[in-house]
This record gives C-alpha cells, structure tokens and sequence, in this order.
C-alpha cells in the first residue's frame, strides 16, 4: 500500500528531544512525497480533529527546541464514550494511512489499543522517566539527566562551603532511573530509588559515617516514587488519578529532609527539580536519538510494519511489537548499575 498522509502527535509529559523527532519525521516523509498531518494536544488531537499541516517550512528551526511543537495532553480517549470511535472516523475523514505517537506507555498503549480497530499505529519511545521497555533510551531522558547533572554540580558547591546535607528529589514516577543515573552522573553520596528498599535511619547512618571520615556535607539524590520503610507508602501530590490512574508523586524529599533534621546536627535542606528537568534545549544524544526514531519511523510505515515501536538496541535501531514494550514495561534497572552507585558514598 503506497502511504501518503501521515498523522503525527506527541501525548504525555512532554521532553527535549520531541520536536526533532517531528522534524525528522517530515523530513523523510517529504522524501517519498508522503505529507504529514499533526494533531494538537495529544490524543484530544484526533479526538477533535485538531490539526496543523507539518512541512519543510513549519518544522524549520525546531530541532533543538525543548517541549513539543504539537502540543501534549493526558488525555485518554479510550475513557471518553465513543471515543476510540470518535478517532477512526476523524482519521478516515483525514485520509490518514499511518499514525505516529511519540510518547510513553500510555500514549503508546493507546495506540497499540487502536490497532485492534485497524488503525496502523507507530510508536515512538518519548519519556524523561526512560521506562520503556525493549529500548535502551527514549527520547528526553539524556537531556534531563544533564539537567540532573547540573543541578548536583550547583548543590555540591554550596552543600561543601555551609556544611549541609542536601536533598535533590528527582522525577520518574515508579522508576528510579533517572535518581540512579542522575545520581551516578552528578556523584550523589546517597542516592534513593524506588527499585531499592531503604531506611531513613540507614541515610542518617551514611551521612555520619561521611561526617567522622571529614566531609562534612553530604547530597542525596532521592526519586519522586522512593519511599523508606519509615514512612507509610509514596508521597503524593494529589491524590486524584490522571486518565491513565496515576496519582501525582512529590514531596518524598521534604518527607526525607523532616525526618533526617530530627537527629543530624548537619542541617539538611530539599530542592525539587521538578519540572526544570523536563524543559529546555535537547541534548546532543537526544537530537540524534530522536531523528534516528523519526526517520525509522517513516521507514516502518513503508515497510509496512505497523502496531510497533522503533527501539534502539544497542547502537541499532530496530522495530519492536508494541505489545511486548508495554507487558515488559517498567524497564528493570540492571542490578549491576544499582551496585555500582553503592560504591561512591
Ligand atoms: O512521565 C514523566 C513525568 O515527568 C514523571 O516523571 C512525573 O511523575 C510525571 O510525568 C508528572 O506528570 P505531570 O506532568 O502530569 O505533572
């Protein structure tokens, strides 16, 4: 079948990296002469058929910008009455052929759901958390760990000349990718993550033991979703679910930061990095990761190769069933990495 309309969305929490992969994709598409469609707002695009023509000319200039061109939401159609319907009768009003989502497991779970109504879907792998199963990196997470790097550069500094511990809280939702690599990147003395059971007082011990060897500073690096023994379960922000049902983490740095100044005598203090690691220009690695995706992308949707997800593996990148990324999703931290970072206390 010979493609020549693509639709095109970026759904979920946004990341650097996305726009150069909208770039990439129409710039192969406009190769093989395919025009590209966008839909505005994540999956509320299509829902509503919310579109801007993506060219040449329109995505000149986007590959280092930060966020997404296009807009994102959280919006899930498959929670909306008629919703999934809504989306095959706007698509074929559109005259799309192929469809590509780039996003994390839930905008490319959507899409996956879709190819039971014949959509022909692509993914593209989209999220700062690195969560995705099957691909090594996705698109955003090596910009927001140099985020993470440079925010533990900055809190070294200050932490060594007052003499204080401080607490850097991370995002990630349940995965602690981000807390470990972040951590390891920026030389974190403590570094806590969902994957790994810990207890307040076994923190309070390593920044003691830090303190009688002469540094008398310490900086932990903590992710959103860590939760110690000591305290009952996550911390959340809100406790309303989103379309996806996931509550909004945040505040398990405060929580560390309260329970660590009951006992130190180093003044413990808390930044959150919040949505800072998550804006900004792209990264080197990421620009390329994402034009690579792009690119990929539109070579599936010739080969037609539809319902899966453009992964790197290795220094490859190959297409992988989109069904098996999300029932292999969370990606596992190998034990190894968790191990290495013990050794840097
Ligand atoms: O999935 C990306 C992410 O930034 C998570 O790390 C974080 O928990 C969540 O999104 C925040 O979501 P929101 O943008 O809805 O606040």
């Amino acid at each position: 079948m010979k493609i020549k309309r693509i639709g095109l969305l970026t759904g979920g929490g946004d990341s650097p990296g996305i726009n150069a992969a909208i770039r990439a994709v129409v710039r192969r598409a406009w190769k093989e002469k395919i025009e590209v469609i966008g839909y505005l707002g994540g999956w509320g695009g299509p829902l509503e058929k919310r579109t801007r023509v993506l060219d040449r000319e329109s995505t000149s200039g986007i590959l280092p910008i930060g966020g997404t061109i296009l807009g994102s939401s959280r919006t899930n159609p498959f929670k909306i009455d008629g919703g999934p319907q809504k989306i095959i009768s706007n698509l074929r009003s559109d005259k799309i052929d192929v469809l590509i989502a780039i996003g994390g497991d839930d905008t490319l779970g959507v899409a996956h759901r879709l190819a039971g109504y014949n959509i022909k879907a692509i993914g593209i792998p989209q999220t700062i958390d690195n969560d995705l199963a099957l691909t090594d990196y996705s698109i955003g997470f090596s910009s927001a760990l140099a985020t993470i790097t440079d925010a533990l550069d900055k809190l070294h500094t200050t932490a060594y000349s007052h003499h204080r511990v401080l607490i850097l809280e991370v995002m990630g939702r349940n995965s602690g990718w981000l807390g470990l690599l972040g951590g390891l990147a920026g030389g974190a003395d403590v570094i806590l993550i969902p994957e790994t059971p810990f207890s307040v007082s076994a923190v309070y011990h390593q920044v003691n033991e830090r303190k009688r060897r002469g540094k008398h500073f310490s900086i932990i690096v903590i992710s959103e979703g860590a939760s110690p023994k000591e305290l009952a379960g996550q911390v959340v922000q809100e406790k309303e679910v989103d379309a996806f049902g996931h509550v909004k983490l945040g505040g398990i740095g405060d929580s560390l930061g309260r329970e660590l100044n009951k006992f130190l005598d180093l003044p413990a203090r808390v930044t959150t990095l919040a949505y800072l690691q998550r804006g900004g220009i792209s990264d080197p690695f990421d620009r390329i990761l994402a034009t690579r995706f792009g690119v990929a992308a539109v070579e599936f949707a010739g080969d037609g190769l539809f319902d899966k997800m453009a992964a790197l593996q290795g220094s490859d990148i190959v297409p992988v069933e989109l069904a098996d990324v999300l029932a292999a999703s969370p990606q596992v931290i190998d034990d190894k990495l968790i191990e290495l970072s013990a050794l840097f206390d």
